[in-house]
């Protein structure tokens, strides 16, 4: 494998092609100096790797890492495993692209470079350098799916020190991508995933609510900012108020709703999974279950849904049942006290890079996630947590899980609570 640079883009620029072996990476400065230049890039599916025109900027490819075997991350216990795979609906489109700007596909133009059997992408942009941004940007590295990840903060330094910090990882995490850090989203540049995780963090004795204006402003601005850069991106948002925060990025970005997502239900649903795997002295990849409604007060933790191997978590753990529920919907809180300044940022960033990586990949896994419904559950027009399967362009389809009529009912009421709270969040900061 050979690295191919911007310089190589400029020498074929008089011939308009420039030929490439079959998994050789190209940069992504070197792609956008392509387009700039209108030099087609062509794969040559023929040619062996590590050979190449003199004037491709090569760098040793790490011969080892290929013969390593992969890690299945789906065994990673982040993911609660479905529990009644044969009720999930597959496939039908998501009726919530109705009315919105039809997405073009996220591999169109040169931007990136999707492989048969899995996908890999140009860029990915993580919005905060702080400790949720870097584990995020981390995890992504450590995927290997993304040519470039690009982290932005406003703190002068923060970014660029942090993505330095994370380019020295790459031969002991053993990625190839390109970290970069830049202080504006303009900068980062036309990104397939945006993940937002700027603003400020709770601190003890607050509620997720109490950030509700400072973040409002934070997010907002980011958001349109990352529409206007990536208009067929996908942004996925972390900051808290998460539901509310998720609605106003989605407002404020132009984006369809489809391509904005928030993520709490896949961290909810891990803190779950590990907690009744302590209670019950067990793996917590063998536990399943999942989080939905809302980041909060109205998380609604389904027990129809919830197993340790395949038997049900309630009748598993009886009395103690409930209080690992209370105590996964109280663990950000529990976390923020022990800190003492900041919030929880590995499992959250964590989370947040899986999202991006099942979209990535499309691996259809059954995750949690904040989404805007049309009619599911009958909840309609407001952001809340619920089960889907990510796709390329985000929401692909929001799943049938064969809840009880008292979950259901939680669920609409976590919807109308988050309903309420986003009506009142000023229609400065909402974008009208
Ligand atoms: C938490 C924050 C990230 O739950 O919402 O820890």
């Amino acid at each position: 494998m050979s690295i191919v640079g911007a310089d190589a883009v400029d020498a074929a620029a008089a011939s308009g092609r420039l030929v490439v072996a079959a998994g050789d990476r190209v940069t992504p400065l070197a792609r956008d100096r392509a387009a700039e230049l209108g030099v087609e890039i062509v794969e040559d599916e023929a040619s062996s790797t590590g050979t190449g025109d003199s004037a491709r900027a090569s760098v040793p490819a790490n011969a080892a890492r290929d013969s390593l075997p992969r890690v299945d991350l789906s065994a990673h216990g982040l993911l609660p495993s479905p529990p009644v795979p044969a009720l999930f609906r597959r496939g039908a489109p998501y009726p919530g692209l109705r009315g919105r700007a039809t997405p073009a596909p996220a591999s169109a133009g040169s931007r990136s470079r999707p492989t048969a059997g899995g996908g890999r992408v140009n860029r990915v942009t993580v919005v905060g350098a702080g400790n949720v941004g870097t584990h995020a940007a981390m995890r992504l590295a450590e995927t290997d799916l993304v040519d470039e990840v690009v982290l932005v903060d406003v703190v002068d330094g923060l970014a660029r020190g942090v993505a330095l910090d994370l380019t020295h990882a790459a031969g002991l995490l053993r990625f190839a991508s390109r970290i970069r850090g830049e202080s504006s989203i303009e900068a980062a540049g036309r990104s397939e995933y945006t993940i937002i995780t700027a603003g400020r963090p709770r601190q003890p004795g607050m509620s997720r609510t109490d950030l509700t204006a400072t973040n409002a402003e934070i997010v907002g601005a980011l958001a349109e900012a990352a529409g206007r850069v990536s208009p067929d991106g996908v942004i996925v948002v972390v900051t808290n108020p998460l539901d509310e925060m998720t609605e106003l990025a989605w407002r404020r970005s132009h984006l369809p709703e489809t391509h904005v997502i928030g993520m709490a239900g896949l961290l909810d649903s891990a803190r779950f999974q590990a907690l009744a795997a302590l209670a019950s002295d067990g793996r917590a990849d063998t536990v399943s279950g999942i989080a939905l409604g809302s980041h909060g007060d109205e998380m609604v933790f389904p027990a129809s849904q919830a197993r340790i191997g395949s038997e049900s978590a309630s009748a598993r753990l009886g009395d103690r049942f409930p209080a690992t529920v209370d105590r996964a919907r109280d663990s950000g809180a529990e976390v923020v006290g022990l800190l003492g300044k900041g919030s929880a940022f590995i499992t959250p960033g964590l989370a947040a890079a899986r999202m991006v990586e099942s979209m990535i990949r499309g691996d259809g896994a059954l995750l949690s996630a904040t989404v805007r419904p049309h009619g599911e559950y009958g909840i309609d027009g407001v952001y809340v947590g619920l089960p889907v399967r990510l796709g390329r362009s985000g929401l692909e389809e929001i799943v049938s899980l064969p809840l009880d009529a008292a979950e259901v009912s939680a669920l609409r009421e976590a919807a109308a609570k988050i309903r309420a709270r986003v009506s009142a969040l000023p229609a400065a900061v909402t974008g009208g």
